[in-house]
């Protein structure tokens, strides 16, 4: 079994197969943090590349490998000329950081690569064995940071491989390895018209400011009703779930904002859902707004999607609207760094924005998005993508 496809410049291959026989100039080794050997890909390693390998790694790294990091060694008797020992996480419930140890594991492997002038690396799946990572959420990662890799403007390799060791494995990196599938629309932009999609936390951490977050909106809603344009409204909530309130409907005509504070926040998965939503709504119309400006409020950090929607998975997804659909996405986080964790998912930091969580920070946010909401409206298709919150906007 063998799939190969094109990732900028570099040629991403699928194999079943044994990582340890590769004819590559580097396998990844998936260790543990004290460099021990062990079972599975590590076992492998070990056992076909002889007792060189071990001695060195012995001798260069007494303290072993912290997780997330790699360090190299020589290849004993293997077919390749470098083996990078990895770290991977051991999985809990996806909460715990697990995502961003996984992609460093792959962007220091990468780097090594570089570093050794390596022209082809082979990878497993790493962490998805004793470590227990499920093996469809750590495709994604992985590909994800081969993609990120290449676009950094990184000296790649030519090639990466990714060796699998049984055909469900193989078939999950395959389904991974296809575009976010792109739906095609069937209509037309239709000129002068702009989609307001409000994303809103009603998670029980927004219970002091339920109240003066959907006044804020009411007001919005009114202040922007004589808008020299067609402008319609989706609004939905999310905490532990995902929970649409209303589509679509003529700013003249919202129904009052309303948060019921309660439970945790979904934010991936809410997102996530209703960009979705969105997109599949608007490419079934024969006239399909011409703008569309996406905000996402939140005062929580993500403790609650389903695993399967990981930040990798909403980056692709935001990427894409972002540039192929001209979408402007806007993020506004209290409590946490909100800059860091938008940027996490693929909306870039002159969109993201702090504020207070009180009523004087979601006046603020009244008054940047009714400025953002105009600035999107009468700005021309080609410069969307210059929208970002301003010096004026950035003031306290
Ligand atoms: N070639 C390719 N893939 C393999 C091989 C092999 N020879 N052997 C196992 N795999 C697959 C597994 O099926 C799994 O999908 O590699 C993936 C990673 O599994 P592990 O080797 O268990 O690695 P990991 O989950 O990162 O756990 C690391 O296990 O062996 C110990 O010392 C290692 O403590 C560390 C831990």
């Amino acid at each position: 079994m063998e799939k190969r496809t094109q990732i900028g410049n570099i040629t991403v291959e699928l194999l079943l197969g044994d990582i340890s026989e590769q004819e590559v100039d580097a396998i990844v080794n998936a260790a543990n943090r004290r460099l021990a050997g062990g079972g599975g890909v590590d076992g492998a390693i070990h056992r076909l590349g002889g007792p060189a390998i071990m001695a060195e790694t012995r001798q260069k790294y007494p303290n072993g490998c912290p997780t997330g990091f790699a360090v190299a060694t020589g290849a004993g008797n293997l077919a390749a000329k470098w083996v990078f020992h990895t770290v991977g996480p051991r999985y809990r419930d996806g909460l715990h950081g697990e995502e961003d140890a996984l992609r460093a594991c792959y962007q220091n492997c990468l780097r090594l690569a570089v570093e050794h002038g390596c022209q082809s690396i082979a990878f497993p799946a790493i962490a998805t064995g004793a470590y227990g990572y499920p093996i469809d959420e750590a495709a994604i990662v992985a590909l994800q940071a081969v993609r990120d890799f290449q676009s950094g403007e990184n000296p790649c390799p030519q090639l990466v491989r990714f060796v699998l060791f049984s055909g469900d494995d193989f078939k999950v990196y395959a389904r991974a390895l296809e575009p976010e599938p792109r739906r095609e629309y069937v209509g037309q932009a239709k000129p002068n018209t702009m989609s307001v999609c409000i994303l809103a936390d009603s998670s029980g951490s927004m219970a002091g400011i339920a109240d003066d977050m959907s006044g804020s909106l009411n007001t919005l809603m009114a202040e922007n009703r004589n808008l020299d344009a067609e402008v319609t409204v989706t609004y939905s909530t999310f905490s532990s779930n995902y929970q649409p309130q209303f589509a679509e409907k003529p700013i003249a005509e919202v129904p009052e904002f309303k948060i019921v504070p309660t439970n945790s926040t979904a934010l991936l998965e809410s997102a996530y859902t209703m960009i979705e939503e969105v997109d599949a709504r608007f490419a079934a119309l024969d006239a399909y707004p011409e703008k569309v400006l996406f905000v996402i409020v939140t005062d929580g950090m993500e403790n609650a999607s389903r695993p399967q929607y990981t930040r990798a998975r909403l980056f692709s997804l935001i990427e894409r609207q972002t540039k192929e659909r001209n979408w402007v996405f806007l993020y506004f986080g209290a409590n946490q760094d909100a800059i860091h964790e938008a940027a996490s998912f693929g909306i870039d930091a002159s969109r993201s924005m702090n504020y207070c969580a009180d009523r004087h920070g979601l006046e603020r946010n009244r008054e940047r998005l009714s400025r953002k909401m105009e600035q999107v409206m009468c700005c021309q298709q080609s410069a969307l993508g210059d929208v970002c919150f301003d010096d004026e906007d950035r003031k306290e």
